[in-house]
């Protein structure tokens, strides 16, 4: 057995006493990146476990996005029912991502924004977004991967008319809304706060509950929210033609991509749909790139999509395998890709 990871560091932090977790899973392309998550499990090796799995996504979502890095995750494992001192919370997170000299660099995600990047660029520089928000950048290469996901299907880029179910209205759900509305398509969506409810009112989006939302009748389902919704259990309910959104790790485990793929429903692999925000990181951070460079960049995720599907279909495989394969290639042998 052989660890895969470079470097995890669990530690129970001094200043708040809740176990933050660093998982840098591969600094074989460059500084190894990844959003630092706050979320309440009931173990905390339950929040290892989804560090261990986050950070190996981000290596292959890195390598897909075409950039020169690595993946790795921050969790910080909350109990259910506290409501954390954040400072001290960022600050433990910030100390440790220090130790690690610059292999590894965090961002915003589940339960952070770019407030608490503020915080922790407070006690170290290998932080993106400090009050930048990533989410738009995120949200517009999910509107290119759903333009190819609909081509592929559908045979045209053309969003007008077509309909889909937002399941995660939070901050790039929210967008995404936005700009589904925007082209013209029909959209329901749900969340487990349903206060979100007036984001989707105020876009003329149909509302529902998050069941009804995952098993809506649409052309396109797009998980917007936590991972973890594709099981075993929920794929035979899906009435989707396809899936394609920005949440994390939405197979509950690998095998679930084959269960879709019998029933004949397109899945985007999420680690190609969710690049938006690294992309818009790296290139307006450290690149200080101007805007349309950024987003011509972020519109390359709806062809590296559409290259997957096509691989996908040429070697009968899964788009997850293809994408598998395609990310292992880019890493193991970057210089001959390029
Ligand atoms: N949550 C982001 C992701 O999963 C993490 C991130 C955003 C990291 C921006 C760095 C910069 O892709």
């Amino acid at each position: 057995m052989s660890l895969e990871h470079v470097r995890v560091v669990a530690e129970k932090g001094p200043r708040s006493g809740f176990p933050v977790i660093v998982a840098v899973h591969s600094t074989a392309l460059g500084q190894a990146i990844g959003g630092c998550r706050l979320s309440v499990y009931a173990d905390w090796r339950d929040g290892l476990e989804d560090a261990l799995r986050l950070s190996a996504a981000m290596t292959a979502k890195a390598a897909l996005a075409g950039l020169p890095n690595g993946g790795g995750k921050t969790v910080v494992a909350l109990p259910a029912g506290v409501v954390p001192d954040r400072r001290a919370v960022l600050h433990d997170v910030a100390d440790v991502i220090e130790s690690l000299g610059g292999d590894y660099a965090t961002g915003p995600d589940v339960g952070t924004g770019p407030d608490d990047m503020v915080t922790i660029g407070e006690r170290t520089p290998y932080v993106f977004c400090r009050g930048h928000d990533s989410s738009p950048g995120t949200a517009a290469g999910v509107l290119a991967a759903l333009r190819a996901v609909v081509a592929d299907r559908f045979g045209s880029h053309d969003l007008a008319g077509r309909s889909f179910a937002v399941l995660g209205v939070g901050r790039v759900g929210g967008h995404v809304l936005r700009l589904l509305a925007e082209a013209g398509a029909r959209v329901v969506a749900a969340d487990v706060d349903p206060s979100r409810r007036t984001v989707a009112d105020s876009f003329g989006a149909a509302w529902t509950d998050p069941h009804g939302c995952l098993t809506a009748e649409v052309d396109v389902l797009v998980p917007a929210a936590l991972g973890g919704v594709l099981t075993p259990e929920t794929v035979p309910e899906l009435r989707c033609a396809a899936v394609a959104g920005p949440a994390n790790n939405q197979l509950d485990r690998p095998g679930t991509a084959a269960l879709l793929h019998e029933r004949g429903i397109l899945w985007a692999p999420d680690v190609v749909v969710s690049a938006g925000g690294i992309i818009h990181a790296i290139a307006t951070e450290l690149h200080r790139e101007a805007p349309d460079r950024v987003a011509a960049r972020i519109g390359g995720i709806g062809d590296t999509l559409t290259r997957i599907l096509d691989a996908a279909r040429e070697t009968s495989s899964t788009p997850a395998e293809a994408a598998a394969r395609l990310a292992g290639w880019l890493v193991d042998y970057p210089a001959k890709i390029a």
